[in-house]
């Protein structure tokens, strides 16, 4: 029984924060990135049909979830699936609803300390002059890249920590107060200025302020449709794991934030809405930001090789002063302010499994179990500071910010559409809905959304060389094997694309060995969550037994 009763305030407060927790830095670094890695118009077919067979059919499940936990008080999901499902292993496997919050949570709010630091940077001039290799020795320097393995970013640091800081915060205020009322004023800050940023990229010229090409060239490489990207497999996976990632799904944070609703209160209005608005700013102001502007004065094949996360560190601010001084800090501001808001809205989020948990389970009160979060995060977000160079970064982002979401979301829709039973699940969805959803997804949910997810896990798991599935299958009926690719689940857990895959060249450690290491780290993590819920189901039997007892001798 929590202490504090926990809910959120009111429904437009409540779509806000679901909404700020799907809108996040995914929307503006990631989406982009992806588009452009994918082939442009050949991305989105693929995206748009993800987004309507699998993202906003898991909305609906994930929301149902949080509901049915709702009407027993329970808000993390090991002890909604253990209701939910027979079996004792269910609440291990609804661990993973605890455990990616972690591992994303390290990274992630690592990046959001570099927009924090990067509005002042901005406002303070720092990039004023800087060529285009400048600004990106600038943000190298940041984070400490150097010709040994260690990295010591002191200033980068300092802004982690107090951008953790912030969060842990933000986080003890409770839903309404805190997380609520930051989306109420994050939210449309980040739409401002996003719809400023915007209007500016789309009436770029070509020959006005310094532009190569008018905006229309990126947008057109974005919007037009190319339907032989259908029989691309890699476009598929991308395009479902940014589907996965942008709407915040299989995380547990959706289920979480969903079980603080009243079991009377609609579920389906409210998720689509929180979904389309994520959508919107995906692809209006994802879309129409990073890629205009740098294909304006890079130019597309520029864009094209040079993609990636840190194009809006690396690239952005020496872009923007082209503008002139003070427009340059006015876009800084406003871009990196943007990353901000959206960045916290959405690693709040982290937070919330953690603390139901401890509160639900062990009586903790909101603060420490919000520090205790912070804690954690430290310890884990230290090797991802420290050895950001030999690639711990992007191994948590791997197996926490992808493999662990599609294999939860897997899971629960499982739970709900075949153990829990469609029936009783459509229940939930459309029970006390204002809208009425159309009957077609009740079969899209039993059978096309868990078909999906299951072909896009064993895609990542068994990826070919080169995305080629026909070569592979040659290969494998001529005895020669199955080609992995280097990104395949398989191909990374046994480092198969490595030569050389010693921990210890001469005595020193290898990237080999970090990465080995920080596996170790995550595989710790988790069964440390799963140990504190296996010690809360002990705690809720003695306590059952307690009351039993009592009801006998009164
Ligand atoms: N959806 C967020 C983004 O687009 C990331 C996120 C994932 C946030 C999972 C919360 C939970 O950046």
């Amino acid at each position: 029984m929590a202490i504090e009763r926990n809910s959120w305030g009111s429904r437009i407060g409540l779509i806000l924060a679901m909404a700020g927790n799907a809108v996040g830095l995914g929307n503006f670094l990631r989406f982009p990135v992806q588009a452009i890695r994918n082939g442009g118009g050949a991305f989105i077919i693929p995206y748009l049909i993800s987004f309507l067979l699998m993202g906003l059919p898991l909305l609906w499940v994930e929301w149902a979830l949080g509901k049915y936990g709702s009407r027993f008080g329970d808000h993390a999901s090991p002890f909604i699936f253990d209701r939910m499902g027979k079996g004792r292993f269910w609440k291990y496997l609804g661990v993973f609803g605890i455990f990616s919050n972690f591992g994303v949570a390290a990274y992630y709010v690592y990046i959001e300390s570099w927009t924090f630091s990067f509005v002042w940077f901005s406002v303070f001039g720092s990039f004023s002059g800087l060529s285009e290799s400048g600004v990106s020795h600038f943000f190298d320097k940041y984070v400490n890249i150097n010709p040994g393995m260690v990295n010591l970013p002191v200033i980068a640091f300092l802004f982690f920590l107090l951008t953790l800081f912030i969060n842990i915060t933000i986080l003890s205020k409770g839903l309404n107060k805190g997380i609520e009322r930051a989306s109420k004023i994050g939210m449309p800050l980040l739409l401002l200025f996003g719809v400023l940023l915007a209007i500016r990229a789309v009436t770029l010229r070509q020959g006005v302020e310094g532009a190569t090409f008018d905006s229309a060239v990126g947008l057109n490489f974005l919007w037009q449709p190319q339907l032989k990207s259908l029989y691309n497999p890699d476009v598929w996976l991308a395009a479902a794991g940014q589907i996965f990632f942008t709407l915040s799904l299989g995380m547990g944070t959706i289920v979480c934030y969903a079980s603080y609703l009243d079991s009377r209160d609609d579920i389906a209005l409210n998720a689509m809405s929180a979904g389309w608005m994520n959508e919107f700013v995906e692809i209006v102001l994802g879309a129409s930001i990073v890629i205009p502007i740098a294909v304006g004065y890079m130019g597309l094949d520029w864009v094209k090789a040079n993609a990636g996360f840190m194009m809006g560190f690396k690239t952005m601010p020496y872009l923007f002063q082209q503008w002139g001084p003070f427009l340059a800090a006015l876009s800084g501001v406003l871009w990196f302010g943007l990353l901000f808001f959206a960045g916290i809205t959405s690693s709040l989020a982290f937070g919330t499994p953690w603390m139901a948990m401890m509160q639900d389970e062990f009586n903790w009160d909101r603060k420490k179990s919000a520090y205790t979060f912070g804690l954690l995060i430290l310890l884990l977000a230290l090797p991802c500071i420290f050895f950001f160079q030999a690639g711990v970064f992007d191994e948590y982002d791997y197996w926490t910010g992808t493999v662990s979401l599609v294999f939860f979301a897997l899971i629960e829709i499982i739970l709900f559409a075949w153990v829990y039973g469609i029936d009783n699940g459509w229940q939930e969805i459309t029970g006390g809905a204002d809208i009425s959803v159309p009957q077609f997804f009740k079969k899209i949910i039993k059978y096309v959304t868990p078909l999906f997810i299951a072909v896009v896990f064993i895609g990542s798991l068994i990826e070919p060389a080169g995305g080629e599935w026909i070569a592979a299958f040659k290969s494998l009926f001529a005895g020669h094997g199955w080609p992995f690719d280097a990104a395949s689940l398989v191909s990374k857990v046994f480092h198969l694309s490595e030569k050389d895959t010693r921990w210890f060249i001469n005595g020193r450690a290898t990237t080999i060995f970090i990465i080995d290491m920080s596996r170790v780290l995550l595989t710790l993590a988790f069964l440390g969550i799963a140990l504190v819920v296996k010690l809360a189901m002990v705690r809720r039997k003695r306590l059952q037994k307690n009351e039993n007892l009592d009801g006998v001798t009164s």
